[in-house]
């Protein structure tokens, strides 16, 4: 382990073929989001497949209520900070609130975030209407991040961040929708507070690996959140989030305990389930 990322060795970059290449062999994706060059290369030290620049920043990193308010500066400005901290790792950014309502804007959001934020991938939230966009993106070479079950940037029509597809019609219903965002040429799919065997029987059945967040350990990958991941986020912390910084003396250590639980199907517990 190394504490200075600059003495780790070099490895190499993380690329999708890899990513749907560990799902066909059962390998563990870890994912983890960072804002700053600082965190993005302790993540590399740490062995870290993707990071996502998650427009979680608007609460842990500005301190709002929800994300809607992020804007594309802000993830533009974020996602090139970390971007000029990574060496290896595949990064994704969040397309905010309202950026990918129409085509034409989702073209505009994406060329920001791959050309001036060095993203390799983009993240939106959703079902059915952004097939369209995510065919679209797809279809001009901007490789999609889907996202489903607790979309937060839905916030207000959910009614609050509440476990999503509990009944067998809305597991159906889930279920439908990440066949759709598969078909329609997402390359992931982030699972974000789903019960644990909904999430197992989504991941079964489509072929793009998913990358699970409160949605159970039979995801082929798991995101977390860095500021739960080292226990520093404010406020009551979600059930699915696990402080690794506890009993460890530095951030490195806290993410390489997270990967190392993430592979070896340690982390999700049942306690961090639904
Ligand atoms: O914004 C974010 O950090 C996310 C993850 C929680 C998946 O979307």
């Amino acid at each position: 382990m190394y504490a200075n990322p600059a003495e780790a060795p070099q490895r190499a970059p993380v690329t999708l073929p890899q990513l749907r290449e560990k799902k066909r062999k059962g390998e563990k994706i870890v994912v983890v989001t960072a804002y700053d060059a600082s965190f993005a290369a302790q993540t590399d030290a740490a062995g870290i497949d993707v990071v996502l620049v998650g427009d979680s920043l608007g609460m842990v990193v500005q301190g709002q209520a929800t994300t809607l308010p992020v804007t594309l500066d802000h993830m533009v400005y974020h996602s090139a900070a970390v971007a000029r901290g990574l060496r290896s790792a595949l990064l994704i950014a969040d397309m905010p609130f309202m950026t990918y309502a129409s085509p034409e804007r989702a073209y505009e959001g994406a060329a920001r975030l791959m050309g001036e934020g060095g993203a390799a991938m983009v993240k939106i939230e959703g079902a059915v209407w952004t097939n369209e966009i995510i065919a679209r993106l797809s279809e001009r070479d901007v490789p999609v991040c889907a996202h489903l079950g607790l979309t937060p940037q839905s916030v207000h029509k959910l009614g609050g961040y509440r476990v999503q597809g509990r009944d067998r019609v809305q597991a159906d219903h889930l279920l439908r929708e990440a066949l759709n965002v598969a078909q329609a040429g997402a390359e992931l799919l982030v699972l974000e507070c789903v019960p644990a065997a909904l999430a197992a029987r989504i991941t079964a059945e489509i072929p793009i690996p998913t990358i699970g967040i409160g949605a159970g350990v039979d995801c082929d990958g798991q995101v977390l959140v860095m500021y739960d991941l080292l226990g520093i986020t404010p406020g009551k912390r979600p059930r699915f989030t696990k402080d690794f910084l506890v009993g460890r003396g530095s951030v490195v250590e806290a993410l390489s305990a997270y990967a190392s639980a993430v592979r070896s199907g340690e982390f999700p517990a049942l306690e961090h389930s639904f």
